[in-house]
């Protein structure tokens, strides 16, 4: 990973942008930090709408607001989740989604997932483990 930004200083980043979801509905809040390969980390939460379908998740916030800011390479990101108004106890994996928009701007081989179950504690599993076989754009070359 980057070195100018650390696994700890990610988790903490994301556990920061999570205070910011936006769930009424589910009540269940996640926060994400996304870095970038020049070290620039940008952060999203899930936001919700009335008609369920159209909310976002924290990842594909995170990437999109990075994406929508002309970055195109990214080393990892770090996911923290659980119920709203309650400290983040258990790991939160990202839905098949997130990580198919993970598949289009990452290289499954080295993309790290930080998946944190509170500011001490996390496990990194790269894009290719977390979705085997994943169909991207090299598949369409
Ligand atoms: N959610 C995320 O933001 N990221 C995940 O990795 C899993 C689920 C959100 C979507 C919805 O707002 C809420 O969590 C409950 O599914």
């Amino acid at each position: 990973m980057n070195t100018t930004v650390d696994t700890k200083e990610l988790v903490r980043t994301a556990l920061t942008a999570r205070a910011l979801a936006y769930t009424p509905y589910s009540h269940f809040s996640v926060g994400a930090a996304l870095l970038t390969e020049s070290g620039k980390v940008y952060t999203g939460c899930n936001i919700e709408c009335a008609s369920y379908a159209v909310s976002n998740c924290a990842e594909r916030t995170a990437f999109y607001k990075a994406v929508s800011n002309g970055e195109r390479k990214f080393t990892a990101i770090a996911v923290v989740g659980g119920k709203s108004g309650a400290p983040v106890t258990v790991i939160c994996p990202p839905c098949g989604i997130c990580r198919q928009v993970m598949m289009e701007f990452c290289d499954p081989e080295t993309f790290q997932i930080v998946l944190a179950s509170g500011n001490e504690t996390w496990k990194i599993l790269t894009l290719d483990e977390l979705l085997p076989m994943g169909f991207g754009p090299k598949n369409l070359k």
